[in-house]
């Protein structure tokens, strides 16, 4: 995929994210019950900081953002990062019986993100745009 559409649909779900996770901080901060705050944190950086500097690093790398990898990438990230999140935040809601939920999502996550990896040094020495 051209780099300019693949970084522009990281942008799009980052700012998705900002949302809610902004939105869950003034909640707690407001109801003075923080007990999601791991999910919070997690929806602000494995979503918005995350997802925004992926956007950006693909335009650093356009060669990469081309290949089939970034393809694989974007949706096992976009597809595990939300099951992760909603099993974070039943698991500090209580249902303890989430977390082999959130545990295999996050490793769907970790495999996404190898392959970013993959992706992004496989071209770093192409200039192609
Ligand atoms: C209006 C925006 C935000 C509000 C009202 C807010 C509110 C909160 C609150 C109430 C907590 C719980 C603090 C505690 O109990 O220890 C918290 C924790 C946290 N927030 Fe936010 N937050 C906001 C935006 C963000 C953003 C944009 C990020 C990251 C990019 C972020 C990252 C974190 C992290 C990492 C923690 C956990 C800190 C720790 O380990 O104690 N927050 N936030
Ligand atoms: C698949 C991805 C990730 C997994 C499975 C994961 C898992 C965890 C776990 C288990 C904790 C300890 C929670 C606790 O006991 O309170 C934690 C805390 C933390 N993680 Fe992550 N993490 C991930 C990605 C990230 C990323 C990408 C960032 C930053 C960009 C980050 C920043 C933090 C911070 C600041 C804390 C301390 C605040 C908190 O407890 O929520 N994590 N993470």
């Amino acid at each position: 995929m051209n780099a300019e559409t693949l970084s522009r649909r990281w942008f799009l779900c980052a700012i998705t994210y900002f949302v809610i996770g902004v939105a869950l901080g003034v909640f707690m901060g407001a109801s003075g019950n923080h007990s999601l705050f791991p999910a919070h944190a997690h929806i602000n950086l494995v979503g918005w900081a995350s997802m925004g500097l992926t956007g950006l690093l693909y335009r650093s790398f356009p060669a990469a953002a081309q290949s089939a990898l970034a393809i694989w990438h974007f949706w096992l990230y976009q597809l595990a990062t939300p099951v992760l999140l909603l099993a974070v935040a039943a698991i500090y809601s209580g249902y303890e019986k989430a977390d082999p939920v959130a545990g295999a999502a996050s490793v769907v996550v970790l495999i996404s993100v190898l392959l970013f990896w993959w992706a992004v040094f496989s071209a770093r020495g192409s200039k192609a745009a």
